[in-house]
């Protein structure tokens, strides 16, 4: 058994050094499920900061997901060119066809699930962020945090199972679990700001107290890697 760190110290700590992203609502908006799930796909191979000029235009031609399904493929390829992984954006396109079949974006994680190009990550994402699901969207950044709050010294990619089952457990209490959009965003933002991977900044982070591999010293040799 684990002690989980406090949600609380995560949450104030995003409150006073949130990001602002394209994609993020306001503090009392909720996000349009199109905006998440669209910045979502173009996250997953791409950076933040590359990802933003693309967003935009991406939207301006396509502004909601009707638009999108309703547009010919091969304008939905070139509006994409440059992000790479065309696969993404031919899902994309599938996707977007099939929630309008649906009437909308499904607002659970299995419904989401099904849909092409969604997978366990993307599906948690966007049902946190755009339904506030209260679950914890587990990438690498979410992974790297976990391995070191828990001093996990077994590698990647073995690991893997297990960090993402601890991941899915940080949202434990009430706190996460009262707010998932701002809590999975706070582990994004935490994962690309102090806890990154090379020089995690310990002496800043809201989570050090309850972190292991702090304690252990080991915080920034975590997550370990098997050599190839
Ligand atoms: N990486 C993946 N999704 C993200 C998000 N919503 N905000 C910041 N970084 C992300």
């Amino acid at each position: 058994s684990v002690t989980l760190p406090s949600a609380h110290l995560l949450l104030d700590w995003y409150d006073r050094h949130r990001r602002v992203l394209p994609w993020r609502s306001g503090p009392d908006q909720s996000a349009d499920p199109y905006h998440v799930w669209l910045s979502e796909i173009m996250l997953q191979q791409t950076t933040v900061k590359a990802v933003g000029p693309y967003y935009h235009r991406f939207l301006e031609k396509f502004p909601t997901v009707n638009a999108l399904a309703a547009a010919e493929r091969d304008d939905v390829l070139a509006a994409w060119a440059g992000l790479g992984y065309y696969s993404r954006a031919r899902n994309l396109h599938a996707c977007a066809q099939q929630v309008v079949q649906l009437g909308g974006f499904p607002r659970t994680v299995e419904g989401l699930r099904a849909l092409p190009g969604i997978g366990a990550y993307t599906a948690a994402a966007v049902a946190a962020i755009a339904f506030g699901v209260p679950v914890v969207p587990v990438d690498g950044n979410v992974e790297r945090i976990t391995a070191r709050l828990f001093a996990v010294q077994e590698p990647l990619p073995a690991a893997r199972k297990a960090l993402g089952q601890l991941g899915a457990s940080l949202n434990a209490d009430k706190e996460a679990k009262a707010r998932p959009s701002d809590f999975a965003q706070a582990l994004f933002d935490l994962g690309a700001s102090l806890c990154s991977p090379r020089s995690p900044a310990c002496g800043l982070c809201p989570w050090q107290s309850g972190c292991a591999g702090y304690k252990a010293g080991l915080a920034e040799t975590l997550p370990r890697r098997a050599p190839k």
